[in-house]
């Protein structure tokens, strides 16, 4: 019999901070991607409402539904056997309400499968985090840039570079633990702050544009694989240039249905 892949869970993911070895996570909105990341033992797929931009073309995070998150979540379920799931809970879903926070988050994690939430902000969210953690509900705590309050900060830079917001964040990330969280992402913040929040707790600490010294990284995966052609902020790392490599085979594909070289005979009934 074929040996099950040992299943990625929370508290896998706290035994590997200990132990010192780095959490992989990546993006994963469909089916298809997500078989190919499971396959790849990326330790964490998340579910993030960065669909909003990548797969449904939006400016912002914003405007993407509860129920379009629980549509992409459920695709990438069931193509999972090894990673952990982590389900964005999407902008208006639990800000300023934990009564709706709780419900979003049931609804989420019955209709899709997915093994955990993850939620953006410190001490503002601090009742709806609590109450979904009370409810058994894993949470996965996001600081640093949080592009669902985009239009509160006006740009995309890096956050926390001034003393204030430096310290707001780290009492944040100790709240977070305090409250429960099993992990923290610090997107987009100086290096030597994310190695003083993932040194302070005892939760893995996942970086993007948060420097070497965390305990894992996250990319949205079709700009890691230069499927994104606008977008380069400085921590994007790219393994591939597959835009312009399925822009090439879209272009051979049209080129051989014109001259009628697709299909052959071998490849007809
Ligand atoms: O939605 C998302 O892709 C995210 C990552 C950038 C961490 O939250």
């Amino acid at each position: 019999m074929k040996k099950q892949p040992k299943k990625i869970t929370t508290k896998v993911l706290f035994d590997m901070k200990q132990s010192g070895e780095k959490i992989s996570m990546l993006t994963a909105y469909d089916y298809t991607m997500a078989r190919i990341l499971d396959a790849a033992e990326i330790d964490v797929l998340l579910v993030g409402d960065s669909a909003s931009n990548v797969m449904a073309g939006h400016e912002t995070t914003l405007p993407i539904t509860l129920d379009q998150m629980i549509y992409h979540a459920q695709s990438v379920v069931r193509a999972v056997k090894r990673a952990l799931v982590v389900v964005d809970m999407p902008f208006g879903s639990y800000q300023g309400n934990s009564k709706r926070a709780l419900d979003s988050a049931i609804r989420i994690m019955k209709e899709s499968g997915g093994h955990a939430v993850k939620m953006e902000g410190g001490i503002e969210i601090k009742e709806s985090v609590e109450r979904i953690l009370s409810a058994g509900i894993p949470v996965m705590g996001h600081l640093g840039l949080i592009p669902q309050s985009i239009y509160k900060f006006g740009t995309y830079t890096v956050r926390a570079k001034e003393e204030a917001e430096a310290e707001k964040l780290l009492s944040d990330a100790i709240l977070l633990e305090k409250l429960g969280v099993f992990a923290i992402v610090l997107e987009k913040i100086p290096a030597a702050l994310a190695k003083t929040v993932a040194e302070t707790v005892k939760i893995p600490v996942i970086g993007i544009g948060a420097g070497p010294h965390v305990d894992g990284q996250v990319l949205v995966t079709q700009d890691m694989l230069g499927m994104t052609k606008d977008f380069s902020p400085r921590f994007l790392r790219r393994y591939l240039d597959l835009y312009e490599e399925m822009k090439n085979a879209f272009i051979r594909y049209r080129e051989d249905v014109k001259s009628g070289d697709f299909p052959n005979e071998q490849e007809s009934y």
